[in-house]
């Protein structure tokens, strides 16, 4: 069962080691970055995995984009995956797929209509993520057809729609910070998935109160 607590986000550092670590130098030059630069991830849509000791060994976040548009020409909302990433101590534990099943399972509980995202499909078919659906859809910058895949959660959601993806997520109240996520003090909402002697962790950071400088 999922329970909600608070508490000051420490994940920050560990996560962008791990991103550091599992994606490479050149991580901030894909075009899925320009999605992400300077937005908070969707609401209750930052998901991390712990080992028992609290360690952060697995991170995913979703971000809040326009599909495009639909025929009668309306914003498609939708939500931008990545990056996914998991500790390679970890990988071939379960954690990967743990982590993208809670992250659609709240996705779609908080009644969003498709997850687009750009990586391997030979992975990410499996939990139901196909190019076909993002055929007429196009990442702001270079990418590759075939590893452009979405999922409707809502039947139909992507019929139609076509164009560029827009960041539309709620933009950082102080982009400066990034720099320095270590002195940052926020608010994180954490709902803690039992998972085989793991915790996976949906963090969502709502407000930072106070930053010290
Ligand atoms: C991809 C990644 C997130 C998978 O995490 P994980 O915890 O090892 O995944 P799981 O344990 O849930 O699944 C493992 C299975 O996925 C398969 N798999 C992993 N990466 C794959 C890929 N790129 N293509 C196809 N299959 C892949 C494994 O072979 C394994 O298959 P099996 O179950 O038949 O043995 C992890 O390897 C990682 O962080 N890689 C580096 C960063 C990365 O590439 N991120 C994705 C960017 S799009």
């Amino acid at each position: 069962m999922l329970s909600l607590s608070t508490r000051k986000i420490r994940a920050t550092s560990s996560r962008e080691n791990l991103l550091d670590l599992a994606m490479g130098p050149n991580r901030r030059r894909k075009s899925s970055e320009t999605l992400r630069r300077d937005r908070v991830p969707a609401e209750g849509l930052a998901l991390v995995a712990r080992d028992p000791d609290g360690h952060v060994i697995g991170t995913v976040r979703l971000w809040n984009v326009e599909a495009g548009v639909s025929r009668e020409g309306v914003p498609v909302d939708a939500l931008m995956l990545g990056p996914l990433a998991v500790d390679a101590a970890h990988e071939g534990k379960g954690i990967g797929g743990a982590l993208m099943r809670a992250a659609i399972g709240e996705a779609k509980s908080r009644g969003h209509g498709a997850i687009l995202l750009v990586g391997d499909a030979p992975y990410y078919e499996r939990f139901g993520f196909f190019a076909a659906k993002a055929q007429h859809l196009v990442m702001p910058g270079p990418f590759e057809r075939s590893r452009f895949l979405a999922i409707e959660l809502k039947d139909g959601w992507l019929d139609g729609a076509a164009g560029i993806l827009i960041a539309s997520g709620r933009k950082l109240a102080m982009p400066r910070l990034r720099a320095r996520p270590e002195t940052t003090n926020g608010i994180v909402l954490e709902k803690h998935v039992p998972f085989s002697g793991y915790s996976c962790s949906v963090v969502g950071m709502h407000r930072l109160l106070r930053a010290t400088s």
